[in-house]
């Protein structure tokens, strides 16, 4: 009896010899002669992209997840061939492909291996949905470690782990659950003391396994689509996610208030209780710029209508909240109600916007409102419908920032949480299914209202938040972790999903503070509010199902800490947005696990808690009860603790003492730390004295505040401030010189220079090389002196 067929014994299958070569610019062509095709394009000296084909031919190149904007050019680019392999040499690397197998090994020019295939590329055919099964094994190196992969709640070092990218709507998940909201194929290896990365830019459903299955193996993995992946090299982590984060993208920057503090619930309302919040915020003086609207301010959860007896004028609200510094930020979701009646869903339906199941009909599914359809995002024209929805919402009721949510796509009581994987999508232009469209739905959406509420804002600059991503996400949106729960534990992968989201290109990003379901202990509230202003988004959000999560909301003691927090996360704005401009910029994450700092003291490869803020603010988090301090790993160097001045010097573990009302914080030598005043929402106030926390060193540190109009686009004309400073300490003297680039004249006239741990006592001060009286510049005491803000070099010195 024949039981099987010849293909179902015919399990992986590999690449045979090189036949033939072919070169065509940038772009090197290997095929073998079972008829798989190699192309290899050389982005830079130090990227390339890997992509095979099975049956000589590729399917048409597109993209969601790369910028258009990524840079490209190399210096170098040799081909040699040998008997048994092609040789491609740039300025930075070596690639072998091996003639008989196909295999690949990247070594750097002294010949030190970077990366190289195990079985290399192999697939298996897939009888179920046609195409293949895509397959990459490598080698993995002596003591390596691999970081990123997105919102992982697990582990910053993955090694040993296996994990898969398909955006799930995971409620109250747990630590090491996996998959969660975001898939973002993209990983970093560090061994030797140097770091790639590689990014696999497939959208079907996707496995990573990190020497978990086999030791010595790290292999990665896809349902459909093509072997298609990014190499990038190093030898710095730093440069990687650079790369990385060049190739896929970064956002413009957001409105400056977009930074301050956001309170959100599910749900705030009727009108009345939005108020009351926002002025209880104003009476209790803690500041807070963003107020959020959840689905209860819709009509039946239908998106784009108002439930007119909660929220009879929507737009005299949102007014009176901007009156008071409020912006309002409106939850949008993707299921659109089945109901005739219902103009957005009428307007979808004439015009076939829906997704639509295998067999035609349109695609259904349970959400908030019942029965939904779902527009099809990867559509270029639903997304321009999509886009154009929002004039309402901007233009005329003056909502400030829109909220994408449930766009996994959830579905509601099914099993698999989502579509069912025979719904069709046009993927702009190259139909396909769910299998293949699923991941990037919600970054297409994302996407879309990003167009619109950028049209309807300007000349103002737009701000979205999103729950699903893919990779190139940032580009559009700003995202959070989803529902998390108010748990210790949860404090500690907030706080791993944060480093581990910037490192994987998407910095805009923040938790649930306090957690969305249950209720914080006050005690926990606190200790994730000193974690979440250190987050580059900060926003307390929770379910409303168990009790009010606001600041005053615990005992006076924890509203106090609180507060303090949210003012010192506003007096940081300007260190904050210079962070953000960076990224934005320079592509740098707005936040560095401790091997981003300083992957060559092998201390920082396991470690999770400690982060760096910026560039020049080590943050570690207490995530314990009752605790009155913590050991942490202080990296290498010297470290002032913020709190007290203490200098320390890093390269070991310490106990630093935290009680409630402190979160172990260390500023690096050197560092000049920009502050703006206590405001109670962004602009509140004008600022007329830019402050400057120095913190000597014997030795140079530069640092660097941008600023501009904060809103508007405005800095892309020219009209932005960036003050770059040199600092040079030595015995006696410290000089301090800045160089100012940009049109923008910031609102103040002088900036005041709090010094730390200045080992003299000052008794000359010249600026740009003139000796100026010690009345002139304010000195007080040792500490502190004011100078106008325009100048070039300060040179002060004692005894
Ligand atoms: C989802 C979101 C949550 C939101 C809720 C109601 O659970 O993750 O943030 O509050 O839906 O819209």
């Amino acid at each position: 009896m024949i039981t099987n067929t010849e293909l179902e014994y015919k399990g992986n299958l590999y690449p045979n010899d090189i036949v033939d070569f072919r070169r065509d610019a940038e772009k090197l062509y290997f095929t073998t002669s079972n008829g798989v095709v190699l192309e290899i394009s050389v982005l830079r000296d130090s990227a390339f992209r890997f992509r095979y084909a099975t049956e000589n031919i590729f399917e048409p190149d597109f993209s969601y997840a790369i910028s258009e904007s990524a840079s490209i050019g190399y210096n170098k680019l040799e081909v040699e061939e040998t008997v048994t392999e092609y040789l491609i040499i740039t300025a930075k690397l070596k690639i072998l492909v091996d003639k008989r197998t196909l295999r690949i090994q990247i070594s750097d020019l002294e010949g030190t291996i970077i990366n190289e295939d195990e079985l290399g590329f192999h697939w298996e055919e897939n009888y179920q949905f046609g195409g293949n099964t895509v397959k990459m094994s490598k080698i993995t190196q002596n003591a390596e470690s691999f970081y990123g992969m997105g919102d992982k709640a697990t582990h910053s070092n993955l090694k040993g782990k296996r994990v898969n990218n398909w955006v799930t709507d995971q409620y109250a998940f747990s630590k090491d659950q996996d998959p969660l909201y975001k898939a973002i194929p993209f990983y970093i290896g560090l061994h030797n003391n140097s770091a790639y990365g590689i990014f696999f830019d497939n959208t079907f459903r996707t496995q990573f396994d990190f020497a978990h299955e086999r030791r010595n193996v790290t292999s990665f993995w896809a349902d459909g689509g093509e072997m298609n992946y990014y190499f990038f090299y190093g030898p710095k982590i730093a440069e990687v996610v650079n790369s990385y984060t060049d190739l896929t993208g970064t956002p413009e920057l957001p409105p400056m208030w977009t930074l301050g503090f956001h309170q959100s619930k599910w749900s705030y309302y009727p009108e009345n209780r939005v108020l009351e919040i926002a002025k209880k915020f104003r009476d209790l003086r803690i500041p807070c710029d963003g107020i959020y609207l959840d689905i209860d301010y819709m009509e039946g959860f239908r998106c784009f209508t108002w439930n007119k007896e909660y929220f009879p004028d929507p737009k005299k609200m949102v007014q009176d909240l901007k009156n008071d510094g409020f912006k309002t930020i409106a939850i949008i979701d993707p299921g659109i109600r089945i109901d005739k009646d219902y103009w957005v869903y009428q307007e979808a339906k004439d015009n076939d916007y829906f997704c639509k199941r295998g067999d035609g009909p349109a695609m259904r599914g349970k959400v908030w409102p019942g029965e939904c359809n779902f527009p099809d995002f990867t559509n270029p024209e639903v997304r321009e419908w999509w886009a154009g929805l929002y004039k309402e919402l901007i233009a005329e009721i003056g909502i400030k920032g829109v909220w994408n949510d449930m766009n996994e796509p959830a579905v509601m009581e099914v099993p698999t949480k989502t579509f069912p994987l025979d719904v069709r999508h046009d993927y702009d232009g190259h139909p396909c299914s769910h299998r293949k469209a699923h991941n990037v739905y919600g970054t297409q959406m994302a996407r879309a209202t990003y167009e619109g509420v950028k049209k309807f804002s300007f000349p103002k600059r737009p701000f979205v938040i999103t729950r699903a991503a893919y990779s190139g996400a940032q580009r559009y949106t700003s995202t959070w972790t989803g529902d998390n729960v108010a748990t210790w534990e949860h404090l500690w992968i907030a706080n791993v999903q944060i480093q581990r989201m910037c490192i994987s290109g998407m910095s805009f990003v923040g938790s649930d503070i306090g957690g969305f379901a249950e209720q914080p202990s006050g005690e926990l509230f606190a200790r994730w509010i000193q974690l979440g202003v250190f987050h580059p988004f900060c926003r307390v959000h929770s379910s409303g199902d168990h009790g009010d999560q606001e600041p005053w909301s615990f005992d006076d003691e924890v509203t106090d800490i609180v507060r303090s927090y949210i003012e010192l996360r506003y007096q940081l704005l300007p260190y904050l947005y210079t962070m953000f401009y960076r990224y934005t910029k320079e592509n740098v994450p707005m936040i560095k696990p401790l091997v981003h700092f300083d992957q060559e003291d092998h201390q920082t490869h396991f470690r999770t808690d400690e982060f760096i803020f910026g560039e020049q603010i080590l943050v570690c988090p207490v995530q314990e009860p009752n605790a009155q301090g913590r050991r942490m790993y202080i990296p290498r160097g010297t470290w002032y603790n913020y709190w007290t001045d203490e200098v320390i010097l890093g390269g070991m573990e310490k106990w630093v003492v935290a009680g409630l009302e402190k979160i172990p914080l260390f500023v690096k030598e050197g560092a000049m730390i920009p502050k703006y005043p206590v405001q109670q929402y962004v602009g509140e106030v004008e600022v007329k004295e830019l402050i400057m926390e120095v913190y000597y060193k014997n030795g140079v540190e530069r640092s660097s505040v941008y600023e501009d109009g904060q809103d508007g686009y405005d800095y892309k004309k020219g009209r932005f401030s960036l003050r770059n400073y040199k600092l040079t300490g030595r015995e006696n003297e410290l000089i301090i010189q800045q160089y100012k680039g940009g049109s923008y004249i910031s609102s103040y006239e002088t900036i005041k220079l709090n010094f730390h741990g200045l080992p003299f006592t000052i008794d000359t001060i010249e600026i740009d090389h003139v000796q100026v009286p010690i009345e002139a510049v304010q000195l007080e005491g040792n500490s502190s002196i004011v100078v106008d803000k325009g100048f070039t070099n300060l040179h002060i010195s004692g005894f």
